[in-house]
């Protein structure tokens, strides 16, 4: 029924879609719901600890027998500017006078480390079925690691470049992702952002340059969107946004109004919220700040500034400054249980892939 199999016979899931890993905005609940429904639950690492890695497995584990997928991200760590720091600083001032906030005060950073040997031994311990990471590929020694475990990688592109550099350092699937997406952009070999394609242009170029499976990612969520990612030629889609307004997931009360009152055209790619593009709903800070600015410190610390502001706003209900991560696709989201939406996204795309073969 499913015009490419390969995905299946690689995940041994009862569809090929993937669950988007959506750190921030999920934990093992949402995983657990959609790997529930068929799909293949992804498990995002980026701002957990070791420890809490392992914790929310093993909860998946005990309640889920399916397979599962642990994501990380691997950029390139690099130390906070105290210059770049201290402009940054300078221009939320306002924000934090106005929130009767010491703009001088220390604040702990953010977790977002890039996969290292203490996680890498979380892999090889818990032995997911896939790993997943974004803004490149680790070092080939941890990448070694993680295949010797048993583990199938995947890693996102963005333009086809990326794609066949995956493969070549090692990838067994890539997830072609297009400008559509929600989130942070996988890019790592550019940081041009006016050039990165949209889904309906990188998925057949994609799938043309390289011989591993091709999942499509970005502005699909429903039925004719993943019809339309296998008549591209992808073997599967990643579906990040279509999910976040499901009980299950862990997106606040606030963002979730800010998430249902988006239109097709309420996203940008930002800078502001953490030092790196990525795609959201438009928010106070991203409207007067950016969407782009050259004073935000590189990713992550970026958020650091943010922190204290996001936590004053959000006491208010307010989100001015809450990452609220979403691609073009948002709006045909669904307030539904997670299992059951996936359910409804594969039938509904086989029954158009039906149709449109009738
Ligand atoms: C709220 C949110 C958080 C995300 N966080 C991650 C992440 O932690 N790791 C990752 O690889 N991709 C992340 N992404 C990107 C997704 O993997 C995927 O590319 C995207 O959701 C696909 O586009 P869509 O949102 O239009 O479905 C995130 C996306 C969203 C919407």
């Amino acid at each position: 029924m499913w015009p490419d199999r390969r995905l299946l016979q690689l995940f041994k899931t009862e569809f090929p879609i993937v669950l988007a890993p959506m750190a921030g905005a999920m934990d093992a609940e949402l995983v657990i719901a959609a790997a529930q429904g068929g799909a293949l639950g992804s498990l995002p690492c980026a701002l957990l600890s070791a420890e809490k890695a392992r914790e929310q497995i093993n909860i998946i584990r005990q309640r889920v027998s399916a397979p599962v997928n642990m994501n990380f991200f691997c950029h390139k760590a690099v130390d906070a500017d105290p210059r770049r720091e201290a402009t940054w600083r300078q221009r939320l001032t306002p924000y934090y006078q106005e929130h009767g906030l010491d703009p001088a005060a220390p604040i702990n950073s953010a977790l977002r480390a890039p996969f290292d040997a203490a996680l890498c031994e979380v892999v090889e311990e818990l032995k997911p079925e896939i790993v997943s990471f974004h803004f490149g590929l680790p070092d080939q020694a941890l990448l070694s690691r993680v295949k010797a475990a048993g583990c199938i990688v995947m890693s996102s592109a963005t333009t086809v470049r990326e794609a066949i550099w995956l493969e070549e350092h090692g990838a067994e699937i890539i997830i072609a992702q297009g400008a559509e997406a929600g989130g942070h952009r996988g890019m790592f070999l550019t940081d041009n952002i006016a050039e990165q394609p949209g889904t309906f242009a990188l998925v057949p170029q994609v799938v043309d340059a390289v011989k591993v499976p091709v999942v499509a990612a970005g502005g699909i969520a429903d039925g004719r969107g993943i019809a339309a990612a296998f008549a591209l030629g992808a073997s599967g889609v990643q579906i990040g946004s279509a999910y976040l307004r499901c009980p299950e997931s862990r997106v606040s009360a606030p963002a979730r109004i800010a998430l249902a009152q988006a239109r097709d055209d309420s996203t940008v790619i930002t800078n502001v919220m953490t030092g790196r593009p990525a795609r959201g709903v438009t928010n106070r800070v991203m409207r007067e700040v950016g969407p782009i600015s050259p004073d935000a410190p590189a990713f992550p610390h970026a958020a650091t500034g943010l922190a204290p502001l996001k936590a004053a706003a959000e006491k208010q209900g307010k989100v001015d400054f809450t990452n609220l991560w979403a691609g073009q696709a948002v709006r045909m989201g669904r307030e539904m249980p997670a299992a059951e939406l996936t359910r409804a996204l594969a039938g509904s795309a086989l029954a158009r892939m039906s149709q449109m073969a009738g």
